[in-house]
């Protein structure tokens, strides 16, 4: 395969770049561009260069699969600067998107046209680096401070009609984007040709602008967004070369770091989730038409992300009124879209149109896969799959959402098992980018594929579990907050224990994070277990739910909150209920760093076994899943790889 093609339209040469899946900058390519700049600039006939990209995109960045390795030459700035240098003027011709170095190279380019579906960004926090070939030396000088602030700490594409209106592009075209290009770049060169972008001047911005991006880029938790401020800074009071210089210091720095390696993982673990080796082959079955049984938290959260996935909905509710509840339920789903300038009303009605409402199971004949959100009670979830047993299509998905009841005891009963799968939800459904799939002993390959092109469908990330107790998130969580609350009884402060897990990186310690949910359901699930027969020793939690401290919605819990205020308070009445199961061990751990390890070394241990158990494929998703329904710090990668990476054992 050729990465790089040439060919010819008179005076104008088209270069193409086609390196699938996203046209990523190699060493390859980068001795490629250079190579073929030398050989234009070389060229008499040439007049002009247009930079074309084949495949769904125009280049997505360097190639984060070098990022591990030792960097070879050209480095990609020389290959900006290689371009910008050309003798004859470079336009890069934009489609899909133009992202990092990809956008770098644009800004060498002496012209940038784009197709108006096209978007152009600096990404590069999200891997834990900065930009590493003048991205924040060029954007400010194209775009503005203000502009290359805002893309290069927060880290979110431009739309094309955004990067025109910032300055980014020179023009946004309609469909033939080749032919525009060289139009635009014939028509160039009959006038007098814009200086190279590193040769322009920039606007100086107040001191107040950089104290408050200081403040917002503090807030990522991570170093990267405030490294590259302060290389856009540095950009802004220094000449062009000594910002290059100081921008690739920077970069080199931090692409060597822990919170870059931990995102880059995270990176290819989410892209590698929706796609597992134990769906690979098989064909899922369709599923335009979705049955949602039971309206509430969850079934409301669904049916909204199923139909803003363009799915139509059934709702079965228990009667009329429910019905109604249910439907209002999801409707104030798309009004808060609406409210936050995400959809028009004509849209929350298109919406709310693919919607029907019913309490009459029968309806649910017209459904591909129907999932069941109903209370969590056994007995309640098996008298809905008998209906549905009855009701729906032979070839119909049945799933369940169940937090903890074993799927296998819903199943039970079915004519056809192989159809029944577990899917669960995360709350809020239609936010919550964290999908559990949990296969019964008897379903189907291609109902586990369905599992995960619903996954996929929803951009969610869908990663497998196997049935125990609480699935992967709920099994660690429960360890973690029991674990916590043994670092209480050994006499580490609630607060101190918070502290540590927010220090880490978590936007809530275990102990706020119960106060927010409510401490009831936990309690209620403990209960559940000890009528059955269970022996459930009695937990901290416990004493306070007895107390009537359920939490904020009670206005106490692990904390005291003043009337109308959610700041936690430490309360002495928690210390007095707790007082007698509380003692001073002199080795529990002390410094906030040391419980962090601590609390996130079990929730390793406690993965280590979800894998050994072959609860969880791989370490991978169990991170995944901490990430995406737990609040774990996406820059530490996870508890699995946060062990990794240090090389130590959790245990
Ligand atoms: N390097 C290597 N591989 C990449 C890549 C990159 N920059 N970007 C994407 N890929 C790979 C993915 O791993 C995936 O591989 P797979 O098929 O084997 O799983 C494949 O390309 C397709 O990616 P997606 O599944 O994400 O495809 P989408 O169509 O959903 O999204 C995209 C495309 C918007 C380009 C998205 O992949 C993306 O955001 N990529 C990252 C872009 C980025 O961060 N660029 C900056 C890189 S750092 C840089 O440029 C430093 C410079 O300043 C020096
Ligand atoms: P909820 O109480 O908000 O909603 C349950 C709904 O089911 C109610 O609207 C009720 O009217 C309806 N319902 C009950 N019996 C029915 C029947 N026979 N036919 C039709 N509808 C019926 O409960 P929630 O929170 O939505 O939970 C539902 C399920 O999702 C449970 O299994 C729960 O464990 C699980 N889940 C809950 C999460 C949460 O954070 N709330 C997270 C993930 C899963």
């Amino acid at each position: 395969m050729t990465l790089l093609s040439l060919r010819r339209d008179n005076e104008i040469a088209v270069v193409t770049l086609d390196n699938p899946p996203v046209n990523a900058i190699s060493g390859e390519v980068r001795k490629g561009l250079v190579d073929l700049a030398d050989q234009l600039d070389a060229d008499p006939s040439v007049r002009a260069v247009v930079l074309i990209c084949a495949g769904r995109t125009f280049i997505a960045g360097a190639d984060v699969r070098e990022f591990g390795k030792v960097p070879v030459p050209p480095h990609l700035p020389d290959v900006v600067d290689r371009i910008e240098a050309a003798k004859k003027p470079w336009v890069a011709a934009i489609h899909g998107t133009a992202l990092g170095g990809g956008l770098e190279i644009a800004m060498g380019c002496r012209f940038r046209v784009a197709v108006g579906s096209a978007r152009v960004g600096l990404p590069e926090v999200n891997l834990g680096i900065i930009p590493g070939a003048s991205g924040t030396v060029r954007t400010p000088r194209l775009a503005g401070v203000e502009t290359a602030v805002e893309m290069v700490t927060g880290g979110k594409p431009l739309s094309a009609a955004e990067a025109l209106d910032a300055g980014l592009l020179d023009l946004v075209v309609g469909a033939d984007l080749e032919a525009a290009a060289i139009a635009f770049v014939r028509q160039a060169l009959t006038a007098e040709l814009p200086q190279p972008v590193s040769a322009r001047a920039l606007e100086p911005v107040s001191e107040a602008f950089w104290q408050a991006a200081r403040k917002t880029a503090a807030k990522a938790g991570h170093q990267a967004p405030l490294r590259a401020l302060e290389c856009i800074r540095f950009a802004t009071e220094n000449d062009f070369a000594a910002s290059m210089a100081q921008e690739r210091q920077t970069f080199l720095d931090l692409r060597g770091s822990d919170e870059a390696a931990a995102l880059r993982y995270v990176f290819f673990a989410e892209r590698a989730a929706p796609k597992p080796a134990a769906v690979k082959g098989t064909e899922p079955r369709a599923f335009a038409t979705i049955g949602v049984v039971g309206g509430g938290t969850m079934g409301a959260g669904i049916a909204a992300a199923c139909r803003e996935a363009g799915m139509k909905i059934i709702l079965i509710e228990r009667n009329a009124e429910a019905v109604a509840r249910g439907l209002e339920n999801i409707d104030r789903i798309f009004a808060g879209g609406v409210k936050r300038g995400k959809l028009s009303e004509e849209g929350r009605a298109d919406r709310m149109a693919g919607v029907r409402g019913s309490s009459d199971y029968g309806d649910l004949a017209a459904a591909d896969l129907v999932i069941e959100a109903v209370f969590e009670d056994l007995a309640v979830k098996r008298s809905v799959f008998a209906e549905l047993d009855r009701v729906c299509r032979p070839d119909a998905i049945l799933a369940t959402n169940t937090s903890y009841i074993d799927p296998r005891l819903i199943a039970e009963g079915l004519s056809n098992p192989d159809r029944f799968i577990g899917l669960h939800f995360f709350s809020p459904a239609h936010i919550m980018k964290l999908l559990e799939i949990v296969p019964a002993p008897d379903t189907a390959p291609d109902v586990l594929a369905t599992g995960f092109a619903l996954g996929r469908a929803l951009k969610k990330i869908p990663v497998q579990a196997g049935i125990c107790e609480g699935f992967i998130g709920n099994r660690i969580l429960k360890r973690y907050r029991a674990e916590a609350e043994g670092l209480v009884t050994q006499g580490v402060p609630i607060a101190e224990v918070d502290a540590a897990m927010r220090d880490y990186g978590f936007k809530m310690g275990p102990f706020e994070a119960q106060d927010l949910g409510g401490l009831d359901i936990a309690f209620l699930q403990r209960e559940g277990a000890r009528a059955a027969g269970q022996i459930v020793a009695e937990t901290l939690g416990d004493i306070l739910v007895h107390a009537g401290r359920k939490g904020q919605k009670a206005g106490a819990g692990w904390y005291d909150y003043a009337e109308g205020d959610r700041t936690p308070l430490p309360s002495d009445k928690v210390a007095a209920l707790l007082g007698s199961r509380i003692s001073d061990n002199p080795s529990r751990p002390s410094s906030r760093a040391d419980i962090a390890r601590h609390l996130v070394g079990t929730m390793n241990a406690e993965g280590q076994a979800i894998l050994s158990e072959g609860i969880a494929t791989c370490a991978e998703d169990i991170d995944l899943v901490e990430i995406h329904g737990y609040g774990f710090p996406r820059w530490k990668g996870g508890p699995m790889f946060a062990f990794r990476a240090t090389g130590d054992s959790a245990e």
